[in-house]
């Protein structure tokens, strides 16, 4: 089969979609070459991600990979989500096909510009 079950419940009941209004961090990213945009919310609180949040507009694979990234990264320290790779959301859904890899990625940066956004935003308030 050309996608494992996990991708498949992921896609058909994906975790953590929507939008979290008053968002500490907000990252939106895309794939010029297929068109599929992603965006991330999340909350931080003393450096932990209390709440994330995301919608994405693409295809099966970037919806499964964003819901299980979120999964991954929900109440763990910023610092450990920023070191999530596409691999390790790849693995965490046992497999995608190799054309689909580019869709984790997606996910991968997604995050990390949240992360980001929220890191800027914090700077902002402190000056
Ligand atoms: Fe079809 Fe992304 S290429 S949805
Ligand atoms: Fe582009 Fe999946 S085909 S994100």
């Amino acid at each position: 089969m050309l996608y494992s079950e996990k991708v498949m419940d992921h896609f058909m009941n994906p975790r953590n979609v929507g939008k979290i209004e008053d968002a500490d961090g907000v990252g939106e990213v895309g794939n010029a070459k297929c068109g599929d945009i992603m965006k991330i919310y999340i909350k931080v609180n003393d450096g932990i991600i209390t709440d994330v949040k995301f919608n994405t507009f693409g295809c099966g694979s970037a919806i499964a990979s964003s819901s299980m990234a979120t999964e991954m990264i929900k109440g763990k320290p910023v610092s450990e989500a920023l070191e999530l790779t596409n691999k390790a959301v790849a693995e965490a859904l046992d497999g995608l096909p190799a054309h689909k890899l580019h869709c984790s990625v997606l996910a991968e940066e997604a995050i990390k510009a949240a992360i980001e956004d929220y890191e800027k935003k914090k700077e902002a308030k402190s000056e």
